[in-house]
C-alpha cells in the first residue's frame, strides 16, 4: 500500500476503485461542502456551484481535481488540498462547447501559486486549441504569498495566453469577489469583464497601500467595487445585481458570439417581416421637431433588432454612447449608437475609446456592425485636450478604418464635423449609409456656422436694432436646410439613400443580407499601430 493510498488492499481491482472513490470524495465532495458552509455565510456561491449555475446542466467535465501543490515553505506541506485553489474543466452553454475555470476563495484565499497557475494555464491552452470561449471567475487573494517568484510567474505565462487567445476566441471575466495587485490584469486583458454588487472588487493597490503611500483613505468599495468600475473607470461591461445575475449574463453574452474568429456565427431561428408593420412606423414620429431636444436612442434600436432584444455592455459608462449585441434575422450585430439623451450624444474620450474597443472586438469575431448616428461633434474643453481626445479619440476613426466586417450606418439626425467622418462614414470603409431626411450632415451645426459666416450681417441687425436672436435662428434653419440636407450627401454619393425612419428596420435586414458575401482585407502587416 503506497503512503497516498485511501483504500486498505491496493493490489485488487476493487481496492483501487474504492481508492479513486474515496480519492474522488474527499477532492470533490468534502470540499465542497466546507466550501459551500464558508461560502454561503458569506452569501455567496461555491466554485463548483458558481460553474453549475454557468453551465448547461450536467455538462460540467472537471480537470486536475487531482492537482496538490508542491510547496514545502511555510508549513505549506502540511496542507495540501486536491485541487488547489481553482476548479477547471469543460462544458456547454446553449449546447456550445466552453472552456471555464473558477477560482475557490476558500482554498488559500483562492491565491494562485504554481499549481492553480498551471491549471488554469492548461485550460486556457485547451480552449485555444479547440477554439472555444474561455470563461473565467475571479474570486482571488492574488498571487500566493507563499509561493513568491513562482506564482508571479505563473500570472505572466496567464497574461501572455490572454494576449495570445485576444481576437482568436472570447474570452469573459466574471469577477465574484476580491481581484487584487497585478491579478486585475488577467480580466483586463480580456473581453468582458462583470462584476457583482457589493461583493466583487478590483484595484492595482489596495486601500492599505494607498495610504501608506500616499495618505489618501479610500474605502474598497468605493475604490474598486462593482459600482465604480462600471460607471467610473469603465473597467468593467456589466453591473451584476447578484451572483446569479452575474452568470445569466454570461450565458447570454456567450449567445451572440462566435465560438472563434474562424467560426460562424450562432444563427437563431427568426421570421422577419418584410414589409412595414405599425411598429416601424412609430418610428417616423421619434424624431423631435427641436433639434435640442432629446430622443432615446434605445428605441430606434428596439424598433429595428429582432424582438427588440438587445443586450447591451457598459452602459453605465459613457452613456452618451450606447454599445452591444442584437441580432437581425436570427444573426448577431453589434450596435454602436450615439445616445441624444446624455450630452446630447457628443463624443468624448470615454464614449470613443468604448466604442472603439467594441468595434474591434466585433471585427475580430466577424460580427457585422450597425453604427446610428446623432452627435453633434466632439466635446469641447481643455479638459478634454489636454486628456488626450487627440490621441484617445483616434481610436475610434482606427478602429472603423480598419474594420473588415459588414458596415451599415444610419443617421437619424446630427452628424457634425470629425464626429460624422468618425462615426462610420462611408468614407472610413462602411459599405451601406443610409440617412433619415431628419439627417443635418455639416462641418458644424448652423449657430456655429452663422456666428462665422453672417458675422457681418448678425452685427448690422444689431446695430439696426432688430431681434438678433431671430436674424441668427432664421440665418442658422437656412444654413441647415441648404448645406446640411441630406439630400446634398446623397447627391454625391456618399450616402445610399435617403429613407423614412420607419423603412429602418426593413432597410437594415435587406443590408446584412446584401453584405453577408462581404470580403475584405488589409495590407499584410505584423500588426497596426493603433493610438493607445
Ligand atoms: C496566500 C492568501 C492570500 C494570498 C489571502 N490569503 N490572500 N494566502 N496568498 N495572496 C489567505 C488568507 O491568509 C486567509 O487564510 C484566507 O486566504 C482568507 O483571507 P482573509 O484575509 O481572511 O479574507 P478576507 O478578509 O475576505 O480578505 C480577502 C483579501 C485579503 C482582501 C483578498 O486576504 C488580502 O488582502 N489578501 C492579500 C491580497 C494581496 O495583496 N495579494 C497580492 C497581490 S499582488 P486563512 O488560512 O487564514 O483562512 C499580486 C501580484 C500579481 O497578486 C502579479 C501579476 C503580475
Amino acid at each position: 500500500m503506497t503512503e497516498n493510498a485511501k483504500s486498505p488492499d491496493m493490489y485488487t481491482t476493487a481496492g483501487k476503485l474504492a481508492d479513486l472513490k474515496a480519492r474522488y470524495n474527499e477532492a470533490v465532495v468534502e470540499s465542497g461542502a466546507k466550501a459551500a458552509e464558508k461560502q454561503h455565510a458569506k452569501g455567496k456561491l461555491t466554485a463548483r456551484e458558481r460553474i453549475t449555475e454557468l453551465l448547461d446542466p450536467g455538462s460540467f467535465v472537471e480537470l486536475d481535481e487531482y492537482v496538490r501543490h508542491r510547496t514545502t515553505a511555510f508549513g505549506m506541506d502540511k496542507n495540501r488540498p486536491y485541487g488547489d485553489a481553482v476548479v477547471t474543466g469543460t462544458g456547454t452553454i446553449h449546447g456550445r462547447q466552453v472552456a471555464v475555470y473558477s477560482q475557490d476563495f476558500t482554498v488559500f484565499g483562492g491565491s494562485l501559486g504554481e499549481v492553480a497557475g498551471e491549471k488554469i494555464i492548461k485550460v486556457m491552452d485547451l480552449a485555444l486549441k479547440t477554439g472555444v470561449p474561455i470563461l473565467g471567475i475571479l474570486d482571488s487573494g492574488g498571487a500566493r504569498i507563499q509561493e513568491g517568484v513562482v506564482a508571479l510567474g505563473k500570472y505572466g505565462e496567464i497574461f501572455r495566453r490572454n494576449t495570445a487567445a485576444s481576437g482568436v476566441i472570447p474570452q469573459i471575466s466574471i469577477i465574484m469577489g476580491p481581484a487584487a495587485g497585478g491579478a486585475v490584469y488577467s480580466p483586463a486583458l480580456t473581453d468582458f469583464v462583470i462584476m457583482v454588487d457589493k461583493t466583487s472588487h478590483m484595484f492595482v493597490t489596495g486601500p492599505d497601500v494607498i495610504k501608506t503611500v500616499t495618505g489618501e483613505e479610500v474605502g474598497f468599495e468605493e475604490l474598486g467595487g462593482a459600482l465604480t468600475h462600471n460607471t467610473v473607470s469603465g473597467v468593467s461591461h456589466y453591473l451584476a445585481a447578484d451572483e446569479s445575475d452575474a452568470l445569466d449574463y454570461a450565458r447570454t453574452l456567450v449567445g451572440f458570439l462566435p465560438d472563434n474568429n474562424m467560426a460562424e456565427l450562432p444563427v437563431y431561428e427568426s421570421e422577419v417581416e418584410l414589409e412595414t408593420t405599425d411598429e416601424d412606423r412609430k418610428l417616423n414620429t421619434l424624431i423631435p421637431d427641436s433639434p435640442n431636444q432629446p430622443y432615446d436612442v434605445h428605441e430606434v434600436i428596439r424598433g429595428i433588432v429582432d424582438n427588440g432584444d438587445f443586450l447591451e455592455t457598459q452602459a453605465l459608462f459613457a452613456p452618451n454612447i450606447v454599445v452591444g449585441f442584437a441580432r437581425v434575422e436570427g444573426r448577431t450585430v453589434g450596435i454602436v449608437a450615439n445616445q441624444p439623451s446624455q450630452m446630447a450624444g457628443t463624443l468624448n474620450i470615454e464614449a470613443g475609446e468604448k466604442a472603439s474597443r467594441f468595434v474591434r472586438f466585433c471585427d475580430a469575431f466577424s460580427i457585422p456592425i450597425l453604427t446610428l448616428v446623432d452627435v453633434p461633434g466632439f466635446l469641447p474643453g481643455t479638459d478634454q485636450e489636454w486628456t488626450g481626445v487627440i490621441r484617445r479619440g483616434a481610436k475610434l476613426l482606427y478602429a472603423y478604418a480598419e474594420a473588415t466586417v459588414p458596415l451599415v450606418t444610419v443617421i437619424t439626425r446630427k452628424a457634425y464635423g470629425g464626429a460624422y467622418i468618425v462615426m462610420g462614414s462611408k468614407q472610413l470603409g462602411a459599405d451601406i449609409n443610409l440617412a433619415w431626411p431628419t439627417a443635418e450632415i455639416a462641418v458644424m451645426g448652423g449657430q456655429g456656422a452663422v456666428n462665422i459666416l453672417y458675422r457681418g450681417e448678425i452685427k448690422k441687425a444689431e446695430e439696426a436694432g432688430e431681434d438678433v436672436n431671430a436674424v441668427r435662428t432664421k440665418l442658422a434653419n437656412e444654413y441647415t436646410y441648404n448645406v446640411a440636407s441630406p439630400f446634398l450627401a446623397a447627391e454625391r454619393g456618399e450616402l445610399d439613400g435617403v429613407i423614412e425612419p420607419a423603412q429602418t428596420r426593413v432597410a437594415v435586414i435587406k443590408s446584412l443580407r446584401a453584405l453577408r458575401g462581404k470580403r475584405a482585407s488589409l495590407p499584410p502587416k505584423k500588426h497596426g499601430n493603433i493610438p493607445l
